[in-house]
C-alpha cells in the first residue's frame, strides 16, 4: 500500500512571519489524519532551516522546491542538494512546470537533479505534464510519457522518488481535469514506472496529482484512480486550506 502525500509548494512566497501558517499547520493537524498520510511543506529557500527546526518530531516534513544536480563549486545562486540536506530538507521538487518554462530547464537536467537528491537522501519529488497546446493536440500521453521516461533517473523506487502530474494549464487558473482524464494520465505513469523499474518499484512510487487542488475539490480528484496524493500551490500557503486538502484522508 502506497501511503498518501500531500504536498505543499509555496514556490516564491513567504516570509519568516509565515512560520505561523506552518505553526498551525502541526497544532492542528489531527492525529488520525497524521498516521494515515505524509505531510510536506516546500517553502522557499530562505525560510528551509527555520521550518525544519520548527517542524522537527512533528507530522509534518520540510523540502524544497529545487537543486543544482552538482554537490558544490563554482555555481553562483544556486543551492544543492546537500545544502539542502543539511539545511533540514527531506524532500525537493524537481522539474516544475515553472523551472522547465522559467529556466529552460528540460529532461535530462531534471533527471540530473533527481539523482542528486538520492545522492543526498532527499525524496525527489518529479513533476511532468502537458500545456493546453498539447492537450489540445491530443499529445498529453505522449509528452507525460516522454518527460516521465526523461526526467526518473534509473534504479528509481518509492522510498526516495515521487512523480507529480500537473497539468500546466491546471496550475493556478482554477480549471482542473476530470477525474477520467487524471485516471488515465496516472495509469499511463503508474504502467510506465512498472514497465521500467519492475512491478515491485513501479508500484511503490506515489504519483500525485497537481494543479487547483482545494478544500471544495481535493476529495474527487484525490479519490480517482491511482491517485496518491496531491501537491498543492495556492492553497498550501493557508493552514486552514492545507489542511481542509489533506483531510480528503480522513
Ligand atoms: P496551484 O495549486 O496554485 O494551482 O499550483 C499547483 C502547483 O504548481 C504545485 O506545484
Amino acid at each position: 500500500m502506497r501511503r498518501p502525500l500531500v504536498a505543499g509548494n509555496w514556490k516564491m512566497n513567504g516570509l519568516a512571519a509565515s512560520i505561523v501558517e506552518l505553526d498551525l499547520m502541526i497544532k492542528d493537524c489531527p492525529a488520525t489524519l497524521a498516521a494515515r498520510i505524509d505531510l510536506l511543506v516546500c517553502p522557499p529557500f530562505t525560510l528551509i532551516e527555520e521550518f525544519a527546526a520548527a517542524a522537527a518530531g512533528s507530522s509534518v516534513m520540510i523540502g524544497a522546491q529545487d537543486c543544482h544536480p552538482k554537490p558544490s563549486g563554482a555555481h553562483t545562486g544556486d543551492i544543492s542538494a546537500e545544502m539542502l540536506k543539511d539545511s533540514g530538507a527531506r524532500a525537493v521538487i524537481v522539474g516544475h512546470s515553472e523551472r522547465r518554462a522559467d529556466h529552460g530547464e528540460q529532461d535530462a537536467l531534471v533527471r540530473a537533479k533527481a539523482e542528486a537528491a538520492r545522492r543526498a537522501g532527499l525524496i525527489a519529488i518529479i513533476c511532468v505534464g502537458e500545456t493546453l497546446a498539447e492537450r489540445e493536440a491530443g499529445r498529453t500521453l505522449e509528452v507525460v510519457g516522454r518527460q516521465l521516461s526523461g526526467s526518473v533517473p534509473d534504479g528509481a523506487t518509492g522510498e526516495e522518488v515521487v512523480i507529480a502530474y500537473e497539468p500546466v494549464w491546471a496550475i493556478g487558473t482554477g480549471k482542473t481535469p476530470t477525474v477520467a482524464d487524471i485516471a488515465e494520465v496516472h495509469g499511463l505513469i503508474r504502467r510506465e514506472l512498472s514497465a521500467r523499474f519492475g512491478e515491485a518499484a513501479g508500484q511503490s512510487i506515489r504519483v500525485l496529482y497537481g494543479g487547483s487542488v482545494k478544500p471544495e475539490n481535493a476529495r474527487t480528484l484525490l479519490q480517482a484512480q491511482d491517485v496518491d496524493g496531491a501537491l498543492v500551490g495556492g492553497a498550501s500557503l493557508k493552514a486552514r486550506d492545507f489542511l481542509a486538502i489533506a483531510e480528503a484522508y480522513l
